[in-house]
């Protein structure tokens, strides 16, 4: 299993305030769909609850310490990151799914993910914002830049890739 985390940031580390993202860019959106679209995703309770439904073509772990007696078709709840984990490898050894499993925040699960993980998608999103949740943008020194572009359309919207220097030499 790689472990990815996908993440939109601004330049002062905000992902999001009262459970919502601060900006529409649906550039990123697009993006997003496209890095995340026929994977395993991982994410908190609160950032499933903030897509509000399941995501075509991918199926959602959704980590959470209450009980949830019932999840709708490719939604899965699980009550630690270890169970994620777990859950994640057997859907992949069932052959229905890819060896990236991306993380899709917020910002707790983000954290705990970090040392697990191997390449990060980051959106740096132009701008200060006043949030609530943030991405620490001091990234492991391990962690090395991979890939580095502009955005066409909107002047100051960047695409990263930084990877774990062991998961290249692997
Ligand atoms: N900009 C981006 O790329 C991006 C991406 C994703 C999210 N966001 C933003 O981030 C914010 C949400 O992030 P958040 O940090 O507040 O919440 P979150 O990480 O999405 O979810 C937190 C919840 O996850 C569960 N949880 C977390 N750690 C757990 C653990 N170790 N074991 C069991 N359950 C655990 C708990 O659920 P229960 O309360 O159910 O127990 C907890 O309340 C929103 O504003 C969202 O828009 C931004």
């Amino acid at each position: 299993m790689i472990l990815s985390h996908i993440v939109a940031v601004s330049e002062n580390g905000v992902i999001g305030k009262n459970n919502q993202l601060l900006w529409h860019f649906s550039e990123d959106l697009t993006y997003f769909k496209k890095r995340t679209t026929g994977k395993i995703m991982i994410m908190g309770r609160k950032t499933y609850d903030s897509i509000g439904k399941p995501l075509p073509k991918r199926f959602h772990i959704v980590v959470s310490r209450e009980s949830h007696s019932s999840s709708p078709e490719n939604v899965q709840y699980v009550s630690s990151l270890q169970e994620a984990y777990t859950v994640a490898e057997k859907l992949i050894s069932s052959g229905g799914w890819p060896e990236e499993v991306m993380i899709v925040g917020g910002g707790q699960i983000y954290k705990d993910t970090l040392p697990d993980t191997n390449f990060i998608y980051i959106t740096r999103i132009p701008g200060h914002f006043d949030g609530d949740t943030y991405y620490d943008l001091k990234l492991p020194a391990d962690f090395g830049i991979a890939f580095s572009q502009f955005s066409e359309a909107h002047p100051g919207l960047r695409y990263e890739i930084w990877s774990k220097a062991q998961t290249l030499a692997d």
